[in-house]
């Protein structure tokens, strides 16, 4: 029997813009999130536009990616960006000492990322590095992109094949400065954060935001003391926060889990609002006008990596419980879009909760793509406010609202309704209250498949992807819809 949940719509409210970078992703130099991933090279048997892998130039942009985040991760605050300029057979070859020791070619460098940036249509949102380069290091690398010409810097940009300056509208000030990017003290952290950010220059034609190295998870502390002590410097302070069904030293396997970690995931997965709710208090305290955007800058799964890959890889498979994750917390940023303005699942592809998978020639669109794609309308539309009553789904000591959602109205006026059903073993009718919205019809797609394991994989690509849904009837100024048990469910009202 299905459960009953309440959804009321209130259309007479504006809420805060959607902004499309919400959506954003982040490639790190990890595994094979960019070598193999994204970049084969020219010479590749593998077809490729320039070097970088067609499919997946062509899987990215049919989700419309906004803003991707670059070179890392605990890679930024290694990363020299001299290595990766001028001729690729003369870069220098380093070490990635965070993940896996494996050799770096340096072949994907700052023009390539420029280049895969102007392939999707995507904006640059570039990491810097505080951990082991200087200020006067980050302040030329930041020339080096953006000054228009003249400059020795701007002369050696042209020369090695782009004389026109990039836009770059994002730069992190470092990353995890509590952890991998020098194990640092708040203090020292907030410190460093405005020594650096003074020497981030824009040319007079251009604004670059810079985003300050926020806390890990819970860490208020941290958020207190980066706004009090280096808040009106910064236009953005990142959060990063990750989804374990287990515990750091035992996560759980991505694709071999029972009901069990089925709720724990889906349960810490929702600790999201509470992080977004306490660290933008802190922030509201520093900030009531609410300049500083909130950045969410690593969120995503997390699991054990697949049996028998490189663990310093971090790949691992995608199933339906990732798409509940992302829609999830697809509408928990949609509560918080006053604050959240950009985030980045972690990470694109081939690495932890990826769009994509690829293995050689092969790649496949994981159910977590396929919500970023029912969810494209949600890019620069305004939120709707919404009231949401839900029975709760409980499993041990596990308990959430069974169903999730968001509403927007997109930038040519039509309104959307995103529902997700967490339960996984029974369905539920929401009754949704749409006055003042004035449509007649709601049409949509759902994401969802008889075993909670579902998943894509090379053999079979197409197992879960979205499906004409048909379980919406509208009366008057209500919809009702019966979402089957673990359902992603996207409408379009006319
Ligand atoms: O995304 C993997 C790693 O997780 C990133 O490099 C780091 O910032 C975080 O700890």
């Amino acid at each position: 029997q299905a459960g009953a949940a309440e959804l009321t719509l209130h259309a007479d409210q504006v809420g805060p813009r959607y902004d499309r970078q919400i959506f954003g992703q982040f490639a790190e130099h990890l595994g094979h999130g960019i070598y193999g991933g994204i970049w084969v090279g020219k010479g590749s048997p593998i077809p490729n536009i320039d070097g970088y892998r067609k499919d997946v130039i062509e899987a990215l942009r049919e989700i419309k990616v906004p803003v991707v985040r670059w070179p890392g991760g605990c890679f930024a605050d290694e990363y020299h960006w001299r290595d990766g300029i001028g001729p690729a057979k003369a870069r220098k070859v380093s070490i990635n000492t965070h993940w896996g020791g494996v050799t770096e070619p340096n072949s994907f460098g700052t023009h390539e990322y420029m280049g895969f940036m102007a392939l999707l249509g995507a904006e640059p949102y570039v990491a810097g590095n505080v951990g082991d380069a200087s200020p006067a290091e980050m302040a030329e690398w930041v020339e080096y992109m953006t000054s228009p010409s003249g400059s020795t810097l701007a002369r050696e940009r042209a020369a090695n094949g782009h004389p026109a300056a990039w836009k770059l509208p994002y730069f992190g000030i470092g990353n995890e400065l509590w952890g991998c990017g020098g194990n640092m003290r708040p203090d020292y952290a907030a410190d460093l954060t405005r020594r650096y950010a003074t020497f981030v220059k824009a040319p007079a034609d251009q604004k670059i935001m810079k985003i300050a190295s926020g806390p890990n998870i819970d860490d208020y502390h941290w958020t207190e003391v980066m706004m009090r002590e280096a808040g009106t410097q910064i236009d953005g302070l990142s959060l990063h926060y990750y989804t374990f069904p287990g515990k750091w030293e035992d996560k759980g396997s991505a694709t071999q889990f029972d009901e069990h970690h089925w709720a724990s995931t889906l349960a810490n997965t929702w600790k999201m609002d509470e992080l977004l709710t306490r660290h933008g208090e802190i922030m509201d305290k520093y900030d009531p006008a609410k300049r500083v955007w909130l950045v969410v800058d690593e969120w995503g799964t997390w699991y054990d990596v697949e049996p028998g890959t490189h663990p310093g890889f971090l790949y691992q498979q995608n199933t339906l419980r990732d798409a509940l994750v992302a829609a999830i917390n697809l509408n928990i940023f949609a509560k918080h879009a006053d604050r959240v303005k950009m985030t980045s699942i972690a990470q694109m592809v081939n690495v932890l909760q990826a769009m994509l998978l690829t293995d050689g020639p092969k790649m496949v669109r994981t159910p977590t793509y396929w919500v970023f794609d029912l969810y494209k309308p949600w890019q620069d539309a305004t939120v709707i406010p919404i009231d949401l009553h839900s029975p709760w789904y409980d499993k041990d000591e596990f308990a959430i609202p069974a169903v999730s959602a968001s509403a927007v109205k997109d930038v040519a006026g039509q309104v959307h309704v995103a529902l997700a059903n967490a339960n996984p073993n029974r369905p539920m009718t929401v009754s949704v209250k749409i006055a003042g919205v004035g449509a007649t019809t709601a049409n949509g797609q759902i994401i969802t498949a008889p075993d909670m394991h579902a998943l894509n994989s090379f053999d079979r690509p197409d197992t879960v992807r979205p499906q004409p849904f048909d379980g919406a009837q509208l009366a008057g100024d209500t919809l009702t819809v019966t979402l089957p048990a673990k359902s992603v469910v996207v409408l379009g009202l006319k």
